[in-house]
């Protein structure tokens, strides 16, 4: 008999009966949520084209926008892609994973509707105990985008997924607040350089210093990220990039995202939130999801959000703040 979730309902803590119960949901074609220290996931075995196809469907997301492949191991990544790539390849996995960083890679064993039909498989080792363990458990790799419907804020916390799907998932492992609260860097590797189709924790200058090769931005408009349209990480609520945010600019309808402690008492504003009191950037990225959430709730009419220094992840959340404008 399986275990069942217990009576806080299906958003559990990740017990060893709790991953028990994930692991034999999974192996039975369902889609489950679990944290990984970017933001949450929805995952389904990647090998199964059937349990794959609920997770576009419960997302309202695309066929043509592929999905990211976690795996527990480098064994696991040697099974789905062409794998050893190449050196660099080699040198960034061993520096990168398990963490943040997605790599494309010819895919093997992979399922079609998981690659949208392309042949290269965007694949990472997670850095969260619980997505790890996860993923011992089943023993096959996990297709899983971000917990939220296509073009929605991605999940930071095991509420914002319950907020989104409510009971449609059966269950939700509850990790607390991710990390880095943003979504991994995604990579393409090319004789010369690498390619950065999706900014994130990992910058330009960590790609750079280990792989000893020129690295280069990709724009919106050259990438062959079919998910990365504008309105992706949009709030409900309109929003707005301004380079600082002034006493002036306080209105009862607005909402403020500031990134640092502001030098003004911002009472003015519907409602705010600071990203870092001290301007770390890395702190700034950790809140942004989830302060973007909550201002999306305060009933504001406009956000209006502070833009950040462009770079380290400040790039990847700057990156975040233009897709949300709207
Ligand atoms: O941090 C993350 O990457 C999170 C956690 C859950 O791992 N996942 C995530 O997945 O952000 P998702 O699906 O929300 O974003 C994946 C992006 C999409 O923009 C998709 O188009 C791109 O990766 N992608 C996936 N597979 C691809 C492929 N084979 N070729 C090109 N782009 C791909
Ligand atoms: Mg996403």
């Amino acid at each position: 008999m399986l275990p069942r979730p217990n009576s806080a309902g299906h958003v559990v803590k990740p017990s060893a009966e709790m991953l028990k119960l994930a692991a034999q949901l999974l192996l039975q074609g369902e889609c489950i949520a679990f944290p990984t220290e970017t933001v949450y996931g929805l995952g389904a075995v990647a090998t199964d084209p059937q349990a794959v196809a609920k997770v576009f469907a419960l997302k309202n997301r695309p066929l043509f926008d592929p999905l990211i492949v976690h795996c527990a191991s480098l064994s696991m990544v040697s099974s789905y892609t062409q794998w050893p790539a190449n050196e660099v390849i080699a040198k960034l996995a061993s520096q990168f994973w398990p963490g943040p960083l997605t790599i494309l890679l010819p895919k093997k064993n992979i399922p079609d509707i998981v690659t949208a039909g392309l042949p290269e498989v965007a694949v990472r080792i997670p850095a969260h105990p619980v997505a790890l363990a996860l993923l011992e458990k089943v023993n096959l790799p996990i297709a899983a985008p971000s917990a939220n419907p296509f073009g929605k804020l991605s999940p930071t916390t095991a509420e914002h997924v319950l907020y989104y799907f409510g009971d449609k998932i059966k269950l939700i492992l509850d990790g607390g607040k991710t990390e880095k609260g943003l979504e991994s860097t995604i990579i393409r590797l090319y004789s010369n350089h690498i390619e950065i189709l999706r900014p994130g924790p990992i910058s330009p200058g960590m790609l750079e210093s280990v792989s000893g090769l020129e690295v280069r931005l990709v724009s919106k408009a050259e990438t062959l990220v079919p998910g990365m349209s504008k309105s992706h990480y949009a709030p409900s609520t309109s929003l707005t990039v301004v380079s600082k945010i002034n006493p002036e600019d306080a209105r009862q309808t607005r909402a403020a995202l500031f990134f640092k402690a502001p030098d003004f008492e911002p009472a003015g504003f519907c409602a705010y939130r600071i990203l870092s009191r001290e301007g770390s950037l890395v702190e700034a990225a950790a809140n942004l999801f989830s302060y973007l959430h909550e201002l999306d709730l305060s009933g504001a009419q406009e956000i209006l959000a502070e833009a950040v220094k462009e770079e380290g992840i400040g790039l990847a959340i700057m990156n975040r703040l233009r897709k949300a404008e709207h």
